[in-house]
C-alpha cells in the first residue's frame, strides 16, 4: 500500500490532459511490487510503467478502464511492475509538477472516481447490498467516492491470486512482442474447461484480458448458459472484445457480435439446439471475424487506428465451458470440443482426482491427429467466503444487472426505479414478431389460447432473422398472437438473440404488450421472433426495492398481497410456477 505523501488529487486541467471526465481523481506514484487493494469501483489510467491487474499487464497509454471490485469475486490487486525499457518507451508525457513525486517512481498510475450507480443493484438483489463497501470504515480515504483502499480489513475478503501455473498459461498462448510475424499471425483457439468453480471464467476472462493488449479484436465465445461472462444467463455467445474488461460478469454485460438463446441454465433440455447454436458461433467466427481485419468492414481503411500497434490481420479466440462434466454434460463439452478443433486446451484439474473414464475428453478421430497442446491448470481451492454466492443467486443478479443497465456500451445502472415503475414500450406483437415460441420442458403443451398469460411477466428473447420474409408464417387469423404450439425456435444458423427483456403484461383485449429492455430502439426493431424460455424472471423482479418493510408488510404498489398480478404471497412463486411441470426431455441417440 503506497504511503499517502505519494498521492496527488488532479486539477481540471490535468484531467483535461489526461482525456480524464471532470470527477476526482489521484495520482498515485508507486515502486515496483507496491501494491493497492480496494473494494468498490474506480477508473484506472497507467500513465507511466507498467502494473499488473488480475493477471493482465497494463503499460502507460491514454486509455483508462472501468475497474469493478465487489466483495462478492476475488479482490482485485492493482501490483507495479518494475520499470522496464521497453515499459518507459511508453510515457505518457506528465504535466510539468507531477515530474518531481514521479521522478523516482517505476509506475505511476490515476485513479478517478466512477459513478457507474453499480451499488443499487444490491438495493435491488438484497443478497448483494453492500457488495461494494467495506464492512467496517477504514482510516484511509483518497477522496474518491465509492473507493476504499483496503489497508488491514481484509477479514472475510478473498484476493485474487495467480497460480503459476496460470501465469505460464497465459505466457505460453499470446504472443511475444519479439515474436517473428509468422508467429503472430496463427489463428489461436483457446479452450478452457474444468468442473464447476474451478476459476474457469475467470481465467478465460483474464486470458481474453491479456489478448486485448497484443490484438486489437479478442474474441470470446461463452458456451456456459448457466454463467455467461458478457451477457446474462440462457445464452451462448461470441463477442468481440477491443479493450480488458475488470470486474465480474455482473458488471460488464455486452451487445455480443452474435448469440443465441438456450433460455435455460443447461443445456440439458434440448442439447441438440445447443450444439447448433455453438456450431453457428463458430461459422460465424470463421468465416466473418479470424481473419478479416476490423476496417474491411468500414468505408475508408484510413479509419483504422495508426497509433494502435497491436495486432490487427488475425483475431484469436477463448472459448469458455461449462461446469458440466459428467456423463451427458461431459459427451456436450465433447461434441463442442471436436467442433472449435482448438489449438491450445486449458484443463482445470478436478480436485478429488476422481473421474469417470466415460468422462474424461479423448480427442475423437476427426482431428486426433491435429496439432493441440493440453495445458494443466491449478483450481481455485473452494472459498467459504464466497460460497454463499450461489450459482442461482449470481444468475438473478445477472438478469437484474442487464435489465437496470443504461444500455449498450455504457457503464451505467439505473436502480431509482424497479422493474414495475420503469417505462415500458408498448408493442403491437401482431406488426411487431413473425413468431412468438415457447422452448423448455412443458412448453409444447401450451395451447395458443394460453400463451398470453403464459408470457404475462416472463423474461423472454429477442430474436433478429437474417431473411424474415421467409419466415413468416401464414395469418393467424383466430389467435391474438402468431403462436403455434410445438413450434421449434428460428435456426441459430440464420438467426441471432439480440438480448433480453421482461413482458411486463399482455392484454388480450388490446392487443398490446408492455415490454422492458435495455435494448435501444434500433436493436429492438430488428427483433422478429420472440422467445420464452425456461428461465423466468428473478424474484426481485416483481418487487419494489423503495418499500418500506412496513410498506412491504401491506402489498405492492398500492395493491394488497392477494391481488398483486404474478406473485402468490407465502408460496412465493414466480408467474408460471403452477405451469411449469419438471420434465426432462430425455436425451436421443439423434442428439450426439
Ligand atoms: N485466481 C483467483 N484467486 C482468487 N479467487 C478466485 C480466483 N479465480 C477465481 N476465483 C473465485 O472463485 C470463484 C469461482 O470462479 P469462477 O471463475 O467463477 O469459476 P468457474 O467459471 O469455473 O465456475 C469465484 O468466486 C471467483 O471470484
Ligand atoms: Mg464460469
Amino acid at each position: 500500500m503506497p504511503s499517502s505523501s505519494t498521492l496527488v488529487p488532479l486539477s481540471a486541467p490535468d484531467k483535461a490532459h489526461f482525456g480524464l471526465p471532470d470527477l476526482p481523481a489521484t495520482l498515485l506514484a508507486l515502486q515496483a511490487e507496491e501494491t493497492i487493494a480496494f473494494l468498490g469501483t474506480c477508473r484506472l489510467l497507467v500513465c507511466r510503467g507498467g502494473v499488473d491487474l488480475l493477471g493482465t499487464t497494463l503499460t502507460a497509454s491514454r486509455s483508462n478502464y472501468p475497474v469493478f471490485a465487489p466483495r462478492s469475486h476475488a479482490i482485485p490487486i492493482i501490483t507495479a511492475l518494475p520499470a522496464s525499457p521497453s515499459s518507459s518507451l511508453k510515457v505518457l508525457a506528465l504535466p510539468e509538477h507531477f515530474e518531481q513525486t514521479c521522478a523516482q517512481a517505476d509506475a505511476v498510475v490515476i485513479l478517478q472516481e466512477l459513478r457507474s450507480g453499480v451499488e443499487g443493484l444490491g438495493l435491488v438483489v438484497p443478497p448483494f447490498e453492500g457488495i461494494f463497501s467495506p464492512s467496517s470504515s477504514t482510516s484511509e480515504d483518497w477522496g474518491l467516492a465509492g473507493f476504499q483502499p483496503l489497508t488491514s480489513d481484509t477479514y472475510a475478503l478473498q484476493p485474487y491470486t495467480l497460480p503459476g501455473s496460470w501465469a505460464r498459461a497465459v505466457d505460453g498462448f499470446v504472443p511475444q512482442e519479439r515474436d517473428p510475424l509468422e508467429e503472430k499471425l496463427k489463428g489461436r483457439v483457446a479452450l478452457v474447461r474444468g468442473m464447476k468453480n474451478s476459476g474457469k471464467s475467470t481465467f478465460a476472462r483474464g486470458l481474453a484480458n491479456q489478448l486485448t493488449t497484443r490484438y486489437q479484436r479478442v474474441a470470446f465465445l461463452e458456451c456456459d448458459v448457466g454463467q455467461s461472462e458478457f451477457t446474462p444467463p440462457g445464452l451462448v455467445a461470441l463477442h468481440i472484445l477491443t479493450c480488458p474488461h475488470f470486474g465480474p460478469s455482473f458488471t460488464h454485460l455486452l451487445q455480443p457480435y452474435k448469440a443465441h438463446y438456450v433460455g435455460s441454465s443447461s443445456p440439458r433440455a434440448d442439447p441438440s439446439h445447443y450444439l447448433a447454436a455453438i456450431d453457428a458461433l463458430l461459422q460465424t467466427f470463421r468465416l466473418d471475424v479470424q481473419f478479416i481485419p476490423a476496417y474491411a468492414d468500414s468505408d475508408s481503411p484510413a479509419q483504422a487506428d495508426q497509433a494502435d500497434t497491436r495486432i490487427a490481420d488475425v483475431v484469436p479466440l477463448v472459448i469458455n465451458s461449462m461446469g458440466w462434466t459428467k456423463g451427458l454434460g461431459a459427451r456436450l463439452m465433447q461434441q463442442v470440443e471436436d467442433l472449435a478443433s482448438p489449438t491450445h486446451i486449458f484443463e482445470f484439474s478436478s480436485l478429488d482426482g476422481s473421474t469417470n473414464p466415460l468422462d474424461t475428453f479423448q480427442p475423437s478421430s476427426a482431428w486426433a491427429s491435429r496439432e493441440r497442446q493440453v495445458i494443466p491448470l491449478e483450481p481455485v481451492p473452494p472459498s467459504p467466503r464466497l460460497a454463499q454466492y450461489s450459482a442461482p443467486l449470481l444468475r438473478a443478479l445477472g438478469v437484474m444487472s442487464y435489465l437496470h443497465s443504461a444500455g449498450e456500451g455504457t457503464v451505467k445502472w439505473t436502480t431509482a426505479l424497479p422493474l414495475c415503475a420503469m417505462l415500458p414500450w408498448a408493442v403491437d406483437p401482431k406488426l411487431a414478431f413473425d413468431q412468438v415460441v415457447l422452448v423448455g420442458p412443458g412448453a409444447e403443451d401450451v395451447v395458443p389460447s394460453e400463451v398470453g398469460t403464459v408470457l404475462n411477466g416472463a423474461l423472454v428473447a429477442f430474436v433478429a432473422l437474417d431473411e424474415p420474409a421467409e419466415h413468416r408464417p401464414a395469418a393467424h387469423a383466430g389467435h391474438t398472437l402468431p403462436y403455434e404450439q410445438r413450434r421449434a425456435p428460428p435456426s441459430p444458423f440464420s438467426s441471432t438473440c439480440l438480448g433480453l427483456g421482461v413482458v411486463r403484461s399482455f392484454h388480450p383485449t388490446t392487443g398490446l404488450m408492455h415490454v422492458l429492455t435495455p435494448l435501444g430502439p434500433s436493436q429492438l426493431s430488428r427483433a422478429r421472433v420472440l422467445v420464452k424460455g425456461e428461465l423466468e424472471l428473478p424474484i426481485y423482479g416483481f418487487l419494489d426495492h423503495r418499500q418500506t418493510e412496513e410498506e412491504r408488510a401491506k402489498g405492492l404498489g398500492g395493491v394488497e398481497w392477494g391481488k398483486v398480478p404474478y406473485l402468490e404471497w407465502g408460496g412465493s412463486r414466480g408467474v408460471g410456477g403452477e405451469r411449469a411441470r419438471v420434465r426432462r426431455n430425455l436425451m436421443r441417440r439423434s442428439h450426439l
